[in-house]
């Protein structure tokens, strides 16, 4: 294992992710997050498919691998009316239905390289991408609960922690919290106003009520058909404000 701390000095440089990655950029994600994703999720990355990246490399490496990315960053636009959890936070008068986000997939460094500021390199890329959009009014990622370093990460980033977003992934059979953080660019700001407040209060109100009517409908829906389904491996399909989870165990399940 490369030792950027010990026997040679990193000479990190960022550059897009390119097809030649896909291996490792596959790896790199088996590795570090507890869920697989899709196949197609990495196609996208590689061949830009709706997908905006930056990838970092040790190009201080004698082993050959001066070329092989140690951390990337994944991200797309979506637009401010799609985005529910975050579209409500911004300022009424900027949500119009031309204002995109900028909604951070995926992050992650190899362990031996954490530390030395490369996420926040890549994060800052991501910023100031956004930043160049004249439409984007912010940054915005999910961070599930008990990920300390990422949550202390973001906030040495001045990212925003929004909300706390109850049993937001389902994982191997277990629930999970999410935080969901986002950092304003172009004048995107939560809502300060009284009209604001109370026009946040009443969506915050409809989601609680979509919410409990889709799990009382869920529940009744176990209750009438106990199934499981096996599969070989597990998957994630990323979508912008529900993660679908496939586990190890072969049982389906959504967020
Ligand atoms: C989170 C992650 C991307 C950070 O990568 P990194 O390259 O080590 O980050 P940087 O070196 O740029 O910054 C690390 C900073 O976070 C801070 N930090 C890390 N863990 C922390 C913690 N538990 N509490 C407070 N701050 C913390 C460090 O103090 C450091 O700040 P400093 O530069 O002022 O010393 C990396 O730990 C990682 O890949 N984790 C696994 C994948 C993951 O969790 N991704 C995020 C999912 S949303």
């Amino acid at each position: 294992m490369v030792d950027p701390k010990g026997s040679h000095c990193p000479t990190i440089s960022y550059r897009p992710i390119q097809p030649l990655d896909l291996a490792v950029l596959e790896k790199i994600h088996g590795d570090l997050f507890p869920i697989r994703y899709e196949p197609e999720f990495f196609l996208n990355v590689v061949h830009h498919t709706n997908i905006v990246s930056w990838g970092a490399v040790d190009r201080g490496r004698s082993d050959g691998r001066s070329n092989e990315l140690i951390g990337f960053v994944t991200a797309r636009v979506v637009a401010a009316d799609q985005s529910e959890q975050i579209g409500d936070m911004l300022r009424r008068d900027s949500l119009k239905t031309d204002k995109t986000l900028v909604y951070i997939l995926t992050l992650g460094v190899v362990k031996s390289y954490r530390n030395l500021g490369i996420a926040s390199v890549l994060v800052r890329e991501a910023i100031n991408y956004a930043a160049n959009i004249v439409s984007c009014r912010g940054v915005y990622l999910h961070v599930i609960a008990y990920n300390k370093s990422a949550i202390g990460f973001y906030k040495k980033m001045s990212f925003n922690c929004a909300r706390r977003l109850e049993n937001f992934y389902y994982i191997n059979g277990h629930h999970y919290d999410a935080y969901l953080f986002v950092y304003y660019v172009n004048g995107g700001r939560s809502p300060c106003s009284p009209l604001d407040l109370v026009a946040t209060l009443v969506t915050c109100l409809r989601n609680l009520c979509k919410s409990l009517t889709a799990r009382l409908r869920t529940d009744d829906e176990k209750r009438i058909t106990r199934w499981s389904k096996f599969r070989e491996s597990t998957c994630l399909l990323l979508t912008q404000n529900k993660r679908i989870i496939s586990t190890d165990n072969g049982v389906c399940q959504y967020v």
